[in-house]
C-alpha cells in the first residue's frame, strides 16, 4: 500500500489534520498554483456524486495537472464483468494518483492492496469519506476559529451517513462534545457510541431536535436520509422526512452556531433557513476545493512552499 494514500480518517495523525488545514487556507489565497505540470489524476465514480467529483477535479484542473475518469461505471469494462481489482491495476498504468467512489465499504482499502498507486476514498459505501471530512474541519476552523472544545450536533441519518462517520473519528484529537439527534433505527452504530467511549469523548443521544440542543450547539451538522441505502423502501419511506431544519428554529442560537450539511439535501434544511447568516453549507462545498487541492499535493509528496518559491 503506498503511505500516500487517504483511505479512511482514522490514518490521519493531529499535526497531519492541523498541516492540511494550513494547506487548504494556502490554496484559497493561491487557487491557480501549478504544481501538477506533467501530473494525470484518475477520478473513477462508481457512484454518484455532484461535489466531491467535480471538486476533486476542478483542483486537479487548477493545479495545472489532467484528469481521466468516468462517472457512470455502466460505460466502462465493469458492464463487462472486469472485477474491481484488474480496473484499479489497468487504470494504475495510467496515472499518477487514483481518487475513487465505491459503493462498497472498505473498496478503497482493497485497492490499495492491489496498486502502488496512490488511492484518494472519495467515499466508500457507509464508511467513511475522509476528504469531505477535511473539508469539514476547514469550515469549522474557519468559522469557530479553533477545532478545540466544540458542541457538534449531528443530525438525521446518523446510520448510514458516511460523512459523519468519518467527522466524529477526526474529532478524537479536539475534544468535542457530541450531540446526536436520530431517530432509533438511524441512530450512531455501537461501533463509533463504543469509539467516542474508547477515545473519552462525550455525546448525548436524543430523538427529539429540539431548540435546547440547538441553542447549546456551535457546530449544527444536518444530514440526508440515504435513501439508496435501505434495502426496503417502506422502511424509507418511514424515516426520510423526520428532521427538517426551519429558520424560526435558529431564533436563540448561540452567535457562533453554523449549519453545516455535506449535500445533496433534500428536505433536512427548509430554503427559508439559506438566507440566514449562519447557513454555512454553500461556503462548505467551495472549501472542498482548497482541502482537495491540498490533500491531492500530500498524495503525490508535492512540497507547495518549495514550489512556490521555486516560482519567484
Ligand atoms: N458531499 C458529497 O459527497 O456530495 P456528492 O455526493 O455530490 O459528491
Amino acid at each position: 500500500m503506498s503511505t500516500s494514500s487517504l483511505v479512511s480518517i482514522a490514518d490521519i495523525s493531529r499535526d497531519e489534520i492541523h498541516d492540511l488545514i494550513e494547506r487548504a487556507r494556502y490554496f484559497e489565497q493561491h487557487p491557480n498554483h501549478k504544481v501538477l505540470d506533467g501530473k494525470v489524476v484518475a477520478t473513477l465514480f462508481f457512484e454518484p456524486s455532484t461535489r466531491t467529483r467535480l471538486s476533486f477535479e476542478t483542483a486537479v484542473n487548477r493545479l495545472g495537472g489532467r484528469v481521466i475518469g468516468f462517472s457512470d461505471a455502466g460505460t466502462t469494462s465493469t458492464s463487462k464483468g472486469e472485477t474491481l481489482k484488474d480496473t484499479i491495476k489497468m487504470v494504475s498504468n495510467y496515472v499518477d494518483l487514483i481518487i475513487m467512489r465505491h459503493y462498497l465499504e472498505g473498496a478503497a482499502r482493497y485497492a490499495t492492496e492491489v496498486t502502488d498507486t496512490p488511492i484518494i476514498n472519495a467515499g466508500d459505501g457507509a464508511n467513511q469519506h475522509p476528504s469531505q471530512t477535511m473539508l469539514d474541519l476547514y469550515s469549522i476552523s474557519k468559522t469557530q476559529g479553533t477545532l478545540e472544545n466544540l458542541t457538534i450536533t449531528m443530525v438525521g441519518d446518523l446510520k448510514y451517513g458516511r460523512t459523519v462517520h468519518s467527522l466524529l473519528m477526526a474529532m478524537r484529537y479536539f475534544k468535542p462534545k457530541f450531540i446526536f439527534v436520530a431517530c432509533q433505527e438511524l441512530q450512531m452504530p455501537k461501533e463509533y457510541l463504543d469509539f467516542c467511549r474508547e477515545n473519552n469523548l462525550e455525546y448525548e443521544l436524543h430523538s427529539d431536535f429540539s431548540e435546547d440542543v440547538i441553542n447549546r450547539t456551535d457546530i449544527l451538522y444536518m444530514t440526508r436520509v440515504q435513501r439508496e441505502r435501505f434495502t426496503d423502501i417502506m422502511e424509507y419511506e418511514k424515516v426520510k422526512n423526520l428532521y427538517t431544519l426551519h429558520n424560526d428554529m435558529l431564533a436563540n442560537a448561540k452567535p457562533n452556531l453554523r449549519v453545516l450539511h455535506p449535500l445533496p439535501r433534500v428536505n433536512e434544511i427548509d430554503r427559508d433557513v439559506d438566507d440566514n447568516p449562519k447557513a454555512y453549507y454553500f461556503d462548505q462545498a467551495r472549501n472542498g476545493l482548497f482541502a482537495r487541492q491540498a490533500i491531492i499535493c500530500k498524495a503525490l509528496g508535492i512540497d507547495i512552499y518549495k514550489a512556490d518559491k521555486d516560482e519567484q
